[in-house]
């Protein structure tokens, strides 16, 4: 099983960027504790960043011809108000589950709103990294459920 993961705007700040919200830890050792995660449950995964929506977009438009079977996103701030976004996620076959770091439902309230979570088949959010491995673990339950 292949699955890619992807993180939106601003994501590449992770250790710098509001620690107290979203810790200490970089977007190399997010990315290095999902592979390895993914590893250890016999899944393929692939990441990738970006700060700007239609790199995002052209990585989804092109996931099931890569080969994968699933994509994993934190869109940042693109989830409050991104419908070229939630179009790309509605547009595709695969699933796809979002993930936000922080638990976006106890801040502001422009957070509270996702555009992208009624195109995904589920939203997990509020457990910081390990937020990704939990998306890991239900995105094979969906796929192996489907198939
Ligand atoms: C975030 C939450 C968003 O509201 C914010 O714009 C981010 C990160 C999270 O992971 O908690 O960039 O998606």
């Amino acid at each position: 099983m292949k699955i890619l993961v992807l993180n939106g705007p601003n994501l590449n700040m992770l250790g710098k960027r509001e620690p107290g919200i979203y810790g200490a830890d970089t977007l190399k050792q997010l990315e290095e504790g999902v592979i390895s995660a993914g590893l250890k449950t016999g899944m393929e995964v692939v990441c990738f960043q970006s700060n700007y929506e239609g790199a995002l977009l052209d990585e989804i438009h092109s996931a099931e011809s890569r080969g994968f079977n699933g994509i994993i996103i934190n869109p940042g701030a693109l989830t409050h108000y991104s419908i070229a976004l939630r179009d790309a996620i509605a547009g595709i076959e695969l699933p796809v589950i979002e993930v936000h770091i922080s638990n976006v439902h106890a801040r502001e309230d422009f957070r509270k709103h996702s555009v992208t979570a009624p195109v995904s088949i589920g939203q997990i959010a509020g457990f910081g990294f390990f937020g990704y491995e939990l998306a890991l673990h239900a995105i094979k339950d969906y796929i192996r459920g489907r198939g």
